[in-house]
């Protein structure tokens, strides 16, 4: 489809590390469409941060590298792009709010010299109008006391603060593409809720296609039009964030809905998946998901699922959406996972 703006294609990024190589990238493929936002989810370890440090090339280097793949934006792959290019597409065309502040913040320079550098590198305005605008945009992420912040440097302020100095400078440029890796879990609830309305006005004013990294299901039912599960580097189940949170199909997606608090019911008993995600590694055999997976079968710790189709823009990595699987095993997943 033409308006497509972010295309990720069987993308591999892999650590050298000395206890063997971790393919924390396994295969990623998906899309990004002009003005869409896509929730990325999946617990911790699931490789969601290093999905978007591919795409903008600053995956951590040695021991990280993107094995193969395609990162294509526009008429790019930027997974071959210099760094020349990449310099010029970040915090411009694609801008990022990463999961730890400090990374994105220089120490030596003052919040309001980074703001501005970055407003003038899109707009033309003189300094005076740069610094107003700045002022304007800490005032719209809640920094308080925004006049005075705008001249200090990024030690001087909270981790809440400095997340949100980095939101407003993301934002600042307008980008096509925003990638937001747990934007406002460091936030709290009153100051999440405007970062999210900020973060749709832009999506809805500029068009702008939003890839929101989140663990947080409540943040995707709010925000998303599509979903991306990931689990283990892999993605395991892709849909609409209405037919996901209504009918999961993957068992491990299944699980993550499972483990939300539901508010209506008096006995909070809270489910969680047994296990923890496994560490990756090249030796991997099977469904990355079988061991913590109750509806696991032989096939499933010898073999590799595919994306299997699972309904109209579906798609499901288990054997049990597998058409050459036994009826029966479809059946009982069905009504089990619904359950
Ligand atoms: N610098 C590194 N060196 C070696 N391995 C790494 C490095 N960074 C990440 N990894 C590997 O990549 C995997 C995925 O990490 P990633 O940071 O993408 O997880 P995540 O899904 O963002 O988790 P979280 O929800 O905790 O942020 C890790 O489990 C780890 O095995
Ligand atoms: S392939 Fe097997 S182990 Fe993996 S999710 Fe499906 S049923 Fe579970
Ligand atoms: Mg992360």
């Amino acid at each position: 489809m033409s308006d497509v703006i972010l295309e990720l294609e069987d993308l591999h990024t892999h650590f050298f590390t000395d206890s063997g190589e971790v393919p924390a990238v396994d295969g990623v493929s998906f899309k990004v469409h002009k003005g869409e936002v896509v929730g990325v989810v999946g617990e911790s370890g699931c490789g969601k941060s290093v999905t978007s440090l591919s795409i903008m090339q600053l995956v951590p280097s040695p021991p990280g590298r993107i094995v193969s793949g395609q990162i294509n934006f526009k008429d790019e792959n930027l997974a071959q792009a210099s760094e020349k290019r990449m310099r010029q597409i970040r915090g411009n065309e694609i801008s990022m709010i990463f999961q730890e502040p400090m990374t994105s913040l220089d120490p030596l320079f003052t919040i309001g010299n980074q703001l501005i550098e970055a407003i003038r590198m899109h707009r033309k305005m003189s300094k005076k109008e740069a610094k107003r605008k700045a002022i304007d945009m800490l005032n719209l992420v809640g920094i308080p006391r925004s006049s005075e912040v705008v001249d200090e440097y990024p030690h001087q302020l909270s981790g809440g603060m400095r997340q949100r100095v980095m939101i407003a400078m993301a934002m600042s440029c307008d980008p096509e593409v925003l990638i937001a890796d747990e934007p406002t879990t460091a936030l709290d609830v009153t100051i999440q809720a405007q970062i999210l309305d900020l973060m749709r006005d832009l999506n809805k004013e500029h068009n702008t296609g939003i890839l929101l990294i989140t663990h947080d299901l409540g943040v995707v039912a709010e925000m998303c039009d599509r979903v991306v599960v990931m689990y283990a580097g892999q993605v395991v189940e892709e849909g609409t964030v209405r037919e996901i949170l209504k009918d999961p199909k993957h068992p491990y997606t299944k699980g993550l809905i499972r483990s939300l608090p539901k508010i209506h019911e008096k006995e909070q008993k809270l489910y969680s998946i047994p296990g923890t995600v496994p560490k990756v590694s090249m030796e991997q055999v099977g469904c990355r998901f079988a061991p913590r997976c109750e509806y696991a079968f032989d096939r499933c710790f010898s073999e590799d699922p595919e994306l299997y189709d699972a309904g109209v823009e579906r798609s499901s990595r288990c054997f049990l959406y597998d058409d050459n699987e036994e009826q029966e095993a479809g059946s009982h997943v069905e009504s089990d996972l619904r359950s």
